[in-house]
């Protein structure tokens, strides 16, 4: 029993020095201090002693027991270290990498367009102002002087959302709206969005509109023309020319068509202004004495012009777009070039 003992031990200890991770540990635990181990089995066995051998065996047991126990200790401390090590070195962080940008947002090209065409008129003394987009059709038409049987009246262009209410087709409504509560003189521009039944390279549904809007005393033709003008200088750099075109609108009589050296080619003819060397950009006039006796403005005493242009096409002019559509895509790699 004794030797056996000891062989146990040696063993034990032995085959301790192999083990090399804590599954293999807990194996050589079971198989000597497990229910049916061979620490266990000479346990059991001392019932079978005699009297005067039991105590000495016991004591080396006990012995044997405490020894191995403490080696095996010893070992899962070891194992424990190691694990930690192991794990610090696969955890450990490479503070020399060059670190993830954060994405940053900016404004669309639309938004950043409009902006710098608001600053360039409030530098002119021009005041913001707003309406509507689902308007009624008194202020989208009627008051502007555009006729029942007008065209542009026709389910085919305008969205409608009752028989009198409609999707605004321009920004021109603010200026019945705000000539109604502001009595002259009035410098007004103002920015919206806007929706028409149209969709092909150079229109969307919906689109942005800046229009503007000035009326005093003795407002005149040639004063519209220099505002346009070193509107279109600031916008587009000082060699830009701009020339009018007579044109209609219900709502502006004379009435012009606004258009810019070609911004491709300066003049000589491209692919961008269809060999014409110019570029429409916007609709303009003198305020309709009819408009003024819809807000109540005497005719006879006071004059204005106005005006209004799509963002869109200020912007594709701009940035140089071959099509407008692109700007609702929200294709991050189109976007992020501005
Ligand atoms: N409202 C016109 C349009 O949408 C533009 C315009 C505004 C023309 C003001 C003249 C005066 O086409």
């Amino acid at each position: 029993m004794q030797e056996q003992l000891k062989q146990i031990e040696t063993e034990a200890l032995s085959e301790l020095t192999i083990i090399t991770n804590p599954r293999e540990l807990e194996l050589l635990r079971i198989k000597y201090f497990g229910r049916k181990g061979r620490i266990t089995a000479v346990m059991k066995g001392m019932g079978r002693l005699s009297k005067e051998e039991r105590p000495i065996i016991g004591k080396l047991a006990n012995e044997v027991r405490s020894k191995l126990t403490e080696a095996f200790n010893q070992v899962t401390q070891v194992l424990s270290r190691q694990e930690q090590e192991q794990r610090l070195i696969a955890e450990s962080v490479d503070i020399t990498l060059p670190s993830r940008r954060p994405q940053l947002g900016k404004k669309h090209p639309i938004t950043q367009t409009a902006d710098r065409m608001l600053e360039i008129f409030r530098g002119m003394g021009f005041q913001i102002a707003t309406g509507p987009e689902v308007e009624h059709e008194y202020y989208n038409f009627d008051a502007l002087n555009t006729p029942a049987d007008h065209p542009a009246r026709d389910l085919q262009d305008t969205l409608y959302i009752t028989d009198e209410i409609v999707l605004r087709t321009h920004t021109s409504p603010v200026q019945i709206r705000f000539m109604e509560k502001h009595k002259p003189p009035v410098r007004i521009i103002a920015p919206g969005t806007v929706y028409r039944r149209d969709y092909d390279v150079s229109h969307t549904p919906t689109f942005h509109q800046v229009e503007g809007l000035l009326v005093d005393h003795r407002v005149t033709f040639s004063e519209l023309k220099g505002v346009l003008f070193s509107f279109v200088q600031q916008m587009f750099g000082e060699q830009t020319r701009m020339r009018f075109r007579p044109h209609f609108f219900p709502f502006t009589e004379p009435s012009a068509e606004v258009d810019i050296s070609c911004t491709v080619c300066h003049g000589k003819g491209c692919r961008t202004c269809s060999g014409t060397g110019w570029l429409e950009i916007l609709g303009a006039g003198s305020v309709h004495p009819n408009v003024f006796r819809y807000v109540n403005y005497n005719p006879e005493e006071i004059t204005g012009f106005a005006f209004g242009m799509g963002i869109e096409r200020i912007a594709s002019i701009r940035y140089g777009l071959p099509d407008i559509r692109v700007l609702y895509d929200n294709d991050l790699r189109f976007l992020k070039q501005f």
